[in-house]
């Protein structure tokens, strides 16, 4: 493991005002939203879409990193360049979702467990060719407190994968993006969020330093605490913003240098309210920042909608997202 690589791909990332673009769905998930537009799921339409949102001019100015999947990291842009590589002349980083995937876990319906350990070191060589520096794995936690979910089983499994993962990437000098997603989908409080959220962190910090992981050598990318989507008693964007930072200065050790954010299907403008009321907050031991997938892209994609025509309109939909997620880095609404 060499820390100085670990550092500087970290401080790259965690540049002032920038954050990671997550364009990383797999070719069964980006279909379910390309279904909706009427485009056709094909691996040349899936490439074509992602040159649009990284070619998008002045991308660098907010975003230092990109997470892309396997098809995507392989494929080439119009001018016959592997899009790691013009990315990298942009000076934006590349990352690489290397987690398979979730499986039923103990013949569960709803609880799972993220799959990909096997042969990931030499996966991660692979990835390193095409100027991968960083990497994501996800781990999925489920809300149903009627059901008893979550497990303490499945957290513990659950985390246990997380930190075997990034020690993985830290001796192969790609630094982990450590992603434990709990789901804000169901009817549960923000409470009971604030509650699981508490313990899937506390519980995924033993396992990292159980496992000796070089903690400022990672990033965290977790949900925000929020209510469930189908909770009726939806609490302010102060509030969330108020939870979710008690919930970290209790369960984060302020030796992780960021905590980047996953949108997790929270509403485009909430996503940026939240994180710019975080961030005007002061003496956080952390740089707090975005890693979106859906609140960077939605508006993007169903502008482009699969044609070449309306691309300059979706690159300037993505670019005002993406200016407008620095600006609550910084803590300006
Ligand atoms: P969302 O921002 O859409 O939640 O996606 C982020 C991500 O990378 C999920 O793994």
């Amino acid at each position: 493991m060499n820390k100085n690589i670990l550092n500087a791909t970290i401080n790259a990332i965690l540049s002032k005002g920038k954050g990671i673009l997550a364009a990383d769905e797999t070719p069964s998930n980006i279909g379910k939203k390309f279904e909706v537009l009427h485009i056709e799921n094909t691996a040349e339409n899936r490439r074509r879409y992602r040159e649009m949102l990284f070619a998008a001019p002045g991308i660098e100015t907010y975003i230092s990193g990109v997470i892309m999947q396997d098809e995507t990291i392989n494929q080439f842009n119009s001018h016959g360049q592997e899009f790691s590589a013009a990315l990298k002349e942009k000076g934006v980083l590349s990352g690489i979702k290397v987690d398979l995937g979730v499986a039923p876990f103990n013949d569960d319906s709803i609880e799972t467990i993220t799959k990909g350990l096997e042969g990931l070191g030499e996966r991660l060589d692979r990835y390193k060719e095409h100027h991968a520096t960083f990497a994501k794995w996800r781990a999925v936690i489920h809300i149903d407190p009627s059901q008893g979910k979550p497990t303490t089983e499945a957290i513990r499994a659950n985390v246990e994968a997380l930190a075997k993962y990034a020690l993985i990437c830290q001796q192969h000098d790609i630094v982990p993006i450590v992603e434990p997603e709990v789901l804000m989908d169901g009817v549960h409080s923000l409470d009971v969020s604030h509650q699981v959220t508490s313990t899937v962190l506390s519980t995924l910090f033993d396992a990292l330093n159980q496992k000796g992981v070089y903690l400022e050598g990672i990033l965290l990318k977790p949900n925000m605490v929020i209510a469930g989507l189908m909770c009726p008693d939806q609490p302010t964007p102060e509030r969330v913003a108020q939870k979710t930072l008690d919930c970290f200065k209790n369960t984060v050790s302020s030796d992780v240098p960021g905590i980047v954010f996953l949108s997790g299907g929270q509403r485009d403008d909430l996503a940026i309210k939240h994180l710019a009321l975080m961030n005007q907050t002061t003496d956080l031991p952390w740089v707090l920042s975005f890693s979106y997938g859906r609140a960077l892209q939605r508006k993007a994609l169903t502008t482009w909608k699969g044609q070449d025509a309306n691309v300059p309109a979706a690159q300037e939909a993505f670019i005002e997202q993406a200016r407008l997620n620095s600006l609550a880095t910084l803590g300006q609404l």
